[in-house]
């Protein structure tokens, strides 16, 4: 069974609350609940995990090392500005795929640019909290890729 962390940043605790114009109005919890039962139907063992704090998201990273075949993470604003959420990606080596809620590239140029973006698998953006769902599939099927052939099939 594929095993993939969930890894949400900071302000993230505050979806549905937080700006609904352009993160909309599911909760984190809402979110959270649609995707375990995505990830049952795809025979995938989900865990979560929120942090406001940036050592505490690398601490996540680096205790997925071994433990988790990918991560899908949406790294808030540490998105860009955090080398060390790169590096901790970087460091572990594991399939990362990021998501973000809102479209990062039509917004404020200081959020065009993502640290992450380049020790990720890829990006998916601004499809709301279906964002989270896409990139999952997305992961999941990267994962599958990556699965060897068994002998004589
Ligand atoms: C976000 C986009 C970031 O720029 C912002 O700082 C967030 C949320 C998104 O999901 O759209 O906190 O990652």
């Amino acid at each position: 069974m594929l095993r993939v962390q969930v890894v949400h940043g900071p302000n993230l605790n505050m979806l549905g609350l937080r700006e609904p114009n352009i993160y909309g109005r599911q909760t984190l919890a809402t979110i959270e609940a649609s995707l375990v039962a995505e990830a049952n139907a795809l025979g995938v063992a989900l865990d979560c995990f929120q942090s406001n704090s940036e050592g505490a998201l690398v601490d996540c990273i680096q205790a997925a090392f071994g433990q988790k075949d990918g991560i899908l993470i949406n790294p808030g604003a540490y998105t860009h500005t955090s080398v060390a959420l790169r590096d901790a990606i970087a460091a572990v080596g594991i399939p990362t795929v990021e998501v973000h809620l809102s479209n990062i590239h039509k917004r404020e140029a200081f959020r065009h640019h993502s640290y992450i973006a380049a020790v990720a698998v890829g990006q998916i953006c601004g499809f709301g909290a279906d964002s989270y769902r896409l990139g999952l599939h997305a992961l999941v099927k990267h994962l599958q890729d990556l699965q060897p052939i068994p002998a004589g099939s």
